[in-house]
């Protein structure tokens, strides 16, 4: 069964995929979501300047754009890793909207998706990217991240992704005082990352969810 563009409550494109039943994003709005769980409250959160960020599930590239135009508008310089086992087609990501309604170019969205995979690519003076094409299971980098957005499909439909083998390799892939945003907040999730040593952090959801989870590598002076 092929994917399926469809279009989410703030008119912004997903993608559903049959297979599993599920869509990329929120219902509730796909951009909305993303400024929400991984603008605000992942690459927004911290004050620097430079930042390693990992993506697990790059996907229709919508949290690399969203990170490439914030990383223009307050000249911060960007080093973006994306693990995607199952790349969006040409044909799905060049009817995408997202460029139209945050006020871009097309042709940002489709330099994410149409750079080389497997090397670093320089997007723009402020935003580098590599893609790797690869499972997150088997996934190893040299890179120590500040941040990592995991957005994985949900662990009721993936949950080998979502286990505490993954999650300690994501904490591995952290420098000391970095963290992990998802958008997911159920509590075998947070008892898991918990238990690979991470401290949790409950934030309020995006639009249509109550809450999300910020998972720290080292716990903060509180
Ligand atoms: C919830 S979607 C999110 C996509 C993306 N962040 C976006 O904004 O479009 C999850 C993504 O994980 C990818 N994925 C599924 N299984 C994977 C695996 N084992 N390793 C890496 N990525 C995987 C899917 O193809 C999909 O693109």
């Amino acid at each position: 069964m092929k994917n399926k563009l469809v279009t989410t409550n703030d008119g912004s494109h997903s993608i559903f995929n049959p297979e599993i039943n599920e869509t990329y994003h929120s219902k509730h709005g796909a951009i909305v979501e993303a400024e929400h769980v991984f603008i605000k409250n992942g690459l927004l959160a911290e004050n620097k300047s430079q930042f390693n960020i990992l993506e697990v599930g790059f996907g229709t590239g919508l949290n690399a754009l969203l990170t490439a135009q914030k990383a223009k508008q307050k000249n911060i310089t960007i080093n973006y890793h994306g693990i995607e086992l199952y790349p969006v087609p040409k044909e799905s990501y060049i009817e995408l909207n997202f460029t139209d309604l945050i006020g871009e170019d097309k042709s940002e969205l489709l330099k994410l998706h149409e750079c080389s995979w497997e090397k670093g690519n320089k997007i723009n003076d402020f935003f580098k990217l590599t893609k790797n094409k690869i499972s997150l299971e088997n996934y190893k980098s040299d890179t120590q991240f500040d941040i990592i957005y995991f957005d994985a499909f949900s662990p009721e439909k993936q949950p080998h992704l979502w286990n505490e083998e993954v999650f300690q390799n994501m904490y591995n892939l952290l420098k000391k005082d970095g963290f992990l945003v998802t958008y997911c907040a159920k509590g075998v999730v947070k008892r898991t990352m918990k238990a690979v040593g991470f401290e949790i952090v409950v934030l309020d959801g995006p639009p249509g969810k109550r809450q999300m989870t910020r998972a720290n590598k080292f716990t903060f002076e509180k």
